[in-house]
């Protein structure tokens, strides 16, 4: 684990946050997305669709949720939660089920496994905290096996006739959950402000094509302030 790496800069900044909002995460997750967190993580476990017997790895898997999801729909295939933030996997280890997943403290920029050893991968807000984007695509292109599938869950900066509500709404009342619900608004302003300043899906699918993945595609949620994003590895 790249732990110097990681504590320094932007990555310093985001697993303090993590450790900090650990505690409270699902239930924030729950009250922001009005409960469709979990419908989406369900969406993306059952969009991988690795193959039987085949290694699945989800990335930044903080509470688990989708690393838990894909176990159950998946139950021949082993699966792998990575994260850097050691509170976030004491919560996901705690969970119902935890059993069926390896769990391994890693980061997601300098992954410990080798080329072409998954045959999926799911992820979960991840590539918009990340310091080095590229270099984290460029990490999951090189443990996926060609033909395999990448799944990817992010929020969304606003756009359309919906962005100066959306702006507004995020700008406003995601803080302001956070103080009420987690007694914590500056985390939160974080988000917020990742959020707004993160890629487009259109970015993101260059960004993949760019690396070899192919069969790019994409559906938003939430009035556009989240996506769902897949692609396969080229051979
Ligand atoms: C918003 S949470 C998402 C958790 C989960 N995927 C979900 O959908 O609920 C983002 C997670 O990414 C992790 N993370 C951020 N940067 C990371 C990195 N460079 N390497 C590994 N994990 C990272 C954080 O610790 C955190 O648990």
């Amino acid at each position: 684990m790249t732990s110097d790496r990681a504590r320094r800069g932007k990555g310093s900044e985001v697993h303090g946050i993590f450790q900090k909002i650990a505690g409270y995460y699902d239930r924030m997750n729950f009250v922001m997305t009005l409960g469709r967190h979990e419908k989406w993580c369900r969406e993306v476990a059952a969009r991988v669709a690795p193959v039987r017997g085949g290694q699945l790895l989800d990335l930044a898997t903080g509470t688990g949720v989708i690393a838990l999801e894909a176990a159950r729909r998946h139950p021949t295939v082993t699966v792998t939660g990575v994260d850097f933030s050691e509170e976030m996997l004491r919560r996901a280890k705690a969970k119902p089920g935890a059993g069926a997943v390896r769990w391994q403290h890693a980061d997601a920029a300098s992954l410990p496994f080798e080329d072409e050893f998954f045959d999926g991968i799911t992820e979960g807000y991840l590539l918009r905290n990340v310091e080095d984007l590229d270099r984290v695509l460029r990490e999951q292109h090189r443990v996926l096996k060609p033909g395999g599938r990448l799944v990817i869950l992010e929020t969304c900066p606003p756009s359309g006739l919906v962005e100066p509500v959306m702006k507004w709404g995020m700008r406003v009342v995601v803080p302001l959950l956070g103080q009420v619900v987690a007694r914590d608004r500056s985390s939160y302003s974080y988000l917020e402000s990742s959020t707004r300043a993160f890629e487009s899906p259109q970015s993101i699918a260059g960004a993949l094509r760019g690396l070899g993945f192919k069969d790019i595609g994409w559906r938003k949620k939430f009035f556009g302030t989240n996506v769902i994003l897949w692609a396969t590895k080229g051979d």
